[in-house]
């Protein structure tokens, strides 16, 4: 990790589970991190906690509603005034709402479009941009995808779900041979976990906090500390080493 000492990382979903870990861990190695999330506040929280425990890097809080384009512009133009660029991007931010296909609500798939889907794919195009123009060869994506981006499972909750993360198979990939046709050494990678214990289920089940609840207890989950590991293993890798997917389940998952 010591060749991105003191470089700058963009971490989507930065306020709470998966992207309050990954961007805590980034700190500790001395990364420069932005973090993004609407609740800065939790954000600035975990800012602070980074700096009184003396890590080499630094947290900056960022809020931006990923669900707007505007907002992520806004974004990225602040840090390209700020901090020059980016050199390497965690989108990290996502959901899942309740919809099932035959009786679910627009407004939640298209939510899960616009974060899941549309907020990688315009962050990644800004990140390749911000790259570009800086001349910075060796940056690296990574897309926090999910074992539901690679096999349907028979809940109806999770099925507009499973979709949206589909796409960000299909994106990480196509993304992977973009960057080789325009011969960079740009990585692209993603990561897919099974169950995690964060409040993503919460958030999912959030009018039955019960069934939130018991998703965790079913089984001994992940916790986000394995996945800021996982973050931190594909970083580490030789640049001339490209790690395209990880695919990790708690060991007593079934599917
Ligand atoms: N937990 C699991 O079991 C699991 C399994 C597989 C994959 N994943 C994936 O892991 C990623 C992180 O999930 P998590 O488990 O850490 O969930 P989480 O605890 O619910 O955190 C989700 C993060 O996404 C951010 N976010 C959601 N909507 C946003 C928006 N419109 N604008 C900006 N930020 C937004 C949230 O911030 P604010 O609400 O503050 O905006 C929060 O920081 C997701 O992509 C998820 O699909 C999770």
């Amino acid at each position: 990790m010591e060749r991105w000492k003191g470089r700058v990382a963009l971490v989507t979903g930065a306020s709470v589970g998966i992207g309050a870990a990954v961007a805590r861990a980034l700190v500790q190695h001395g990364m420069k991190v932005v973090g993004c999330a609407r609740s800065v506040d939790k954000i600035e929280k975990l800012a602070a906690e980074c700096q009184s425990a003396g890590y080499p890097g630094v947290l900056i809080p960022y809020k931006c509603d990923l669900s707007n384009e505007e907002e992520i512009l806004s974004m990225f133009s602040a840090i390209k005034t700020l901090h020059q660029g980016v050199d390497v991007c965690i989108n990290n931010a996502g959901l899942a709402r309740p919809e099932p296909l035959l009786s679910g609500k627009t407004e939640g798939w298209r939510m899960m479009i616009d974060v899941n889907v549309m907020a990688v794919s315009i962050c990644t195009r800004e990140v390749y941009r911000s790259m570009k123009e800086r001349n910075i060869d060796d940056g690296h994506i990574i897309n926090i995808n999910s074992m539901n981006g690679h096999s349907v499972v028979p809940q109806s909750v999770v099925h507009f779900y499973s979709a949206t993360k589909y796409a960000v198979t299909a994106l990480t990939e196509g993304l992977r041979q973009e960057l080789r046709e325009a011969k960079t050494h740009i990585r692209a990678t993603c990561i897919s976990p099974g169950l995690v214990e964060t409040g993503f289920a919460f958030k999912l089940h959030d009018n039955d906090p019960e069934r939130a609840a018991a998703t965790y207890e079913s089984i001994r989950c992940l916790k986000a500390e394995d996945m800021a590991n996982a973050v931190i293993y594909v970083l580490s890798a030789p640049p001339h080493v490209q790690i395209g997917d990880i695919q990790m389940r708690p060991t007593e998952q079934i599917s």
